[in-house]
């Protein structure tokens, strides 16, 4: 059983990289593999509408020069899929959106591929905009035929530099509810 969670933010390493590895630590815990999957650094374009994803039903994007199957590959192999994203102008990061609407094409062009998965959506914020960014990444997990997890509020946390979010107490207990609530339904699933 594997989670990969995929940090939108262009900072490696930052806050929802940490939000990331705080519902890691109780999926490891319960003995769920985990990966992550950072966008920093590695190029990422939009989609550019030429829909030929649906005509050659490959499950892959026809543009091939960038990260984007790579990534796609390692969404469908895994049980499953956090997304991440720090909240830029009140809103999801471009390099998650573009993952996200890439996504959307190629699977409408190749339904059920991310069938009975389980997804949740975790957001780093200053102040504000969280809700925002959590919709664009839960909508998306939402129309794909997967089972979203939630925990004891939605899943953000509040931090600017690296390494803030660790003190917004609620948020990183948040996080921790959501890894626990996520396997438990990873198992009822797939154990
Ligand atoms: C270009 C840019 C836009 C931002 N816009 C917002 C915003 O609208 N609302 C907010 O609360 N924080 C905003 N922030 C702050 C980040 O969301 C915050 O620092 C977050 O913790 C960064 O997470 P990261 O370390 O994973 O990148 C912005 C930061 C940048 C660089």
């Amino acid at each position: 059983m594997k989670v990969v969670g995929i940090n939108g933010s262009p900072r490696q390493d930052g806050n929802t990289a940490l939000l990331l590895k705080t519902v890691f630590a109780e999926l490891n815990d319960r003995g769920i593999e985990t990966e992550l999957i950072q966008l920093a650094g590695r190029p990422l374009a939009g989609c550019t509408a030429c829909y030929a994803c649906l005509a050659q039903k490959n499950a892959r994007c026809v543009i091939d020069d960038d990260f984007f199957n790579d990534c796609f590959a390692q969404m469908i192999a895994a049980e499953g899929i956090i997304l991440g994203s720090p909240v830029y102008a009140a809103g999801a990061t471009a390099q998650i959106k573009a993952l996200i609407d890439r996504a959307s094409m190629v699977l409408a062009a190749n339904k059920g591929l991310f069938k009975h998965k389980v997804g949740a959506a975790v957001v780093a914020a200053r102040r504000g905009g969280a809700v925002g960014a959590f919709d664009t990444l839960t909508h998306f997990l939402h129309s794909k035929d997967m089972y979203l997890v939630g925990s004891t509020y939605w899943n953000m946390a509040y931090g600017r530099n690296i390494g803030e979010v660790t003190d917004d107490a609620e948020g990183i207990a948040n996080m921790r509810n959501l890894g626990e609530n996520m396997a438990w339904l990873l198992k009822k699933l797939y154990g």
